[in-house]
């Protein structure tokens, strides 16, 4: 609309003052906030902005091929896609407690980004180094970090989110959504041309996959996940709540496939099969620190149950998670 024009046209002469005609970096995620700040960047300032996208290969199915059509693809940014998921699934081998888990990839994430920063850094064949750090934070996020508001989940499990990158580094910091709240930057980024369903998906945690297979993460687990979560989040698209005419997808806050490393007993046609279970978990909330399990429709979760059964051979058994948190989280590790 005009209001969001106008603000358009506003924080894109602002980073074109800001950044003059030099090089900026972004990490680019798949999430909402890097995505928006990345369309909004590259929109003032074209190919100064290199967008670093690193694969860790705990990403849900195509999520990787997404991010690229869309950014080089569709927005014609210059994205450097890094498949570093040997590198983390190597170091994940044999690791099976979650704090232990998220510090790794963590700490993988932040190797691998700093290694491309600092070969953008110095650059090269005429191009000049980077000097600008770009972030998608937005203002929930400078508010708690002020101390203002304390976050009990980043206590109880240890996001992944680190300060300190562009010191680090040696860049300036560029943050262009520093003002905005989270239904702004989901307007701006469909003001900006990014499709809704990319702006308004449910929330995907740092280390991915890495904390929805319970222990040790193995690509076999997560290839398996891959697709069950699919599936599930396929059917809470396409399922239509009579009542409010919207999809159960948009009906719940966040929604999502647990694959669970243990086997039980079922049997298919005439044999009898022994393979993994997954759980599906969908909840409603307005602030993540509390939630209550989702009332999906029974036939939903028939179909979905049906669907992953028969179509991911590995999978013979789906359980509901009817727990609300407290006392359970809402991710399982
Ligand atoms: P819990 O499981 O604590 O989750 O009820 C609350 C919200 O936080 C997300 N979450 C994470 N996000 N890194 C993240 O970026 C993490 O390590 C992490 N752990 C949980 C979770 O998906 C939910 O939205």
């Amino acid at each position: 609309d005009w209001i969001m024009g106008n603000y358009i046209e506003e924080a894109v002469a602002k980073i074109r003052e800001q950044v003059g005609d030099e090089e900026v970096i972004l990490g680019l995620s798949g999430g909402v906030d890097s995505s928006v700040a990345a369309a909004l960047i590259h929109r003032a300032i074209g190919d100064q902005l290199t967008c670093v996208f690193v694969d860790h290969g705990l990403l849900r199915l195509n999520e990787g091929d997404m991010v690229m059509d869309m950014f080089e693809g569709k927005l014609h940014a210059k994205v450097i896609r890094v498949d570093a998921s040997d590198l983390f699934l190597g170091q994940l081998a044999g690791v099976t407690d979650p704090e232990r888990k998220r510090k790794i990839i963590g700490g993988l994430f932040v190797d691998v980004f700093k290694a491309e920063a600092e070969k953008l850094k110095a650059a090269g064949n005429g191009v000049k180094g980077a000097t600008f750090l770009a972030q998608g934070t937005i203002y929930p996020d400078v508010v708690e970090s002020g101390g203002t508001k304390t976050k009990k989940a980043t206590t109880i499990k240890s996001h992944h989110n680190v300060g300190g990158l562009p010191e680090q580094l040696g860049l300036k910091l560029l943050e262009p959504l520093r003002e905005l709240f989270k239904d702004e930057v989901r307007e701006l980024g469909v003001a900006l041309g990014l499709p809704p369903e990319m702006v308004y998906r449910h929330p995907f945690p740092g280390p991915g996959l890495g904390v929805r297979i319970l222990g040790e993460v193995k690509k076999e687990y997560a290839d398996l996940l891959r697709r069950a979560d699919a599936i599930f989040i396929e059917e809470l698209r396409n399922t239509i709540d009579p009542d409010t005419g919207k999809s159960w997808y948009d009906l719940t806050s966040q929604a999502f496939t647990v694959f669970l490393p243990v086997k039980s007993v079922g049997v298919m046609g005439d044999g009898r099969t022994y393979d993994y279970v997954v759980a599906l978990r969908a909840v409603q909330t307005s602030d993540f620190m509390t939630a209550d399990w989702a009332e999906l429709p029974y036939s939903m979760l028939k179909r979905t149950s049906g669907r992953i059964i028969n179509e991911v051979r590995g999978i013979n058994r789906v359980t509901y998670d009817v727990s609300s948190k407290p006392p359970a989280t809402i991710e399982w590790e």
